[in-house]
């Protein structure tokens, strides 16, 4: 793969302006709630985190976690919670898991605000801010926590850059726009991630490269979705797998140009038209035409 496109850095100029603003913005905060791809909940979070988000109380939103494995999912909140992080998986396009994550909001501020009680101080509101990088479905989770029963707060008259609060209940209160987070291409397989899920555009890194990349990983991890979904031969798949005589690439391109022969993507002279096998073999993941699937595990 060609290192320097893979290298490409979102928003370089945005990328510092984007942090201050955020930082800002956190210093009113009490708890952030991170949006991650449940798929690829390592590629989808943002690296420097950590950093930025130190001394807030956190809630981990495994987001589209209607198209990702169930069981790696249920792996990866166990996973969180042994460190200590609660994580909620949620499919905001459905609404659902938006409930246990406003239930969760009071739960981690529970002993903060205990403690604000005994020196007098009673009705704080928690604040809360939704974090992420761009697509993973922020607004749509803000819109589906927002719909609960929520007013507008906070737009006095006559102060025109105000922060838009939306109050969720007579507790909770969430600033209506979202810290985007910047993707961090830190390695080949991250790039890949964020490709194959449609975070970043097909155009950064070559498609059929994409492609070829997400065909390897179900072959090697979802072995029988790729022979179901294209109505391939087992024991022949197997064999073009196993082939030593050949470089693997090159085995997994055969299987490649087999999926292509299936699906009629063949140009005149009877080639097979790989930009057409690439959109196919993208399309069914993203549709998940494979059933779901998840792309990192714990
Ligand atoms: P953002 O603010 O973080 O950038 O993300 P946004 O809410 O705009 O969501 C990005 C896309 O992801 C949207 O699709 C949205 O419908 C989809 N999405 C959000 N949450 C979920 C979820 O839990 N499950 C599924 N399956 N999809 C979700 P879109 O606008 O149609 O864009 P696209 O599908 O054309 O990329």
């Amino acid at each position: 793969m060609n290192q320097e496109k893979t290298n490409i850095n979102w928003y370089p100029g945005h990328m510092a302006k984007t942090k201050r603003q955020i930082i800002e913005d956190l210093k009113l905060i009490d708890v952030v709630i991170e949006i991650l791809d449940a798929r690829i909940p390592i590629s989808s979070q943002n690296p420097d985190m950590q950093e930025i988000i130190k001394n807030k109380k956190r809630i981990i939103v495994l987001n589209k976690s209607d198209l990702a494995d169930e069981i790696k999912t249920k792996a990866w909140i166990e996973y969180y919670k042994k460190n200590g992080i609660i994580a909620i998986k949620v499919d905001a396009n459905q609404g659902k898991g938006i409930q246990e994550v406003a239930q969760n909001i009071e739960k981690v501020m529970q002993n903060e605000l205990e403690q604000i009680a005994k020196k007098g101080r009673i009705g704080k509101k928690i604040r809360v801010m939704v974090l992420g990088i761009p697509n993973v479905g922020k607004s749509s989770f803000i819109n589906r926590l927002a719909k609960k029963n929520s007013t507008v707060v906070g737009n006095k008259p006559g102060v025109t850059k105000q922060k838009q609060w939306i109050r969720l209940d007579d507790k909770i209160e969430l600033l209506d726009t979202p810290g985007v987070l910047w993707p961090k291409f830190q390695n080949e397989e991250i790039a890949l991630n964020l490709a194959y899920t449609g975070t970043i555009k097909d155009d950064i890194i070559d498609k059929v490269e994409i492609s070829y990349n997400l065909l390897k990983y179900l072959l090697e991890n979802y072995f029988e979705k790729v022979i179901q979904r294209y109505g391939l031969n087992f024991e022949e798949i197997e064999e073009i797998l196993n082939n030593d005589n050949n470089p693997k690439n090159e085995n997994i391109m055969e299987i490649f140009y087999l999926i292509g022969k299936k699906r009629g993507a063949i140009v005149s002279g009877g080639k097979i038209d790989e930009k057409k096998v690439a959109n196919i073999i993208l399309e069914d993941f993203r549709e998940i035409k494979f059933g779901r699937i998840t792309l990192e595990t714990v």
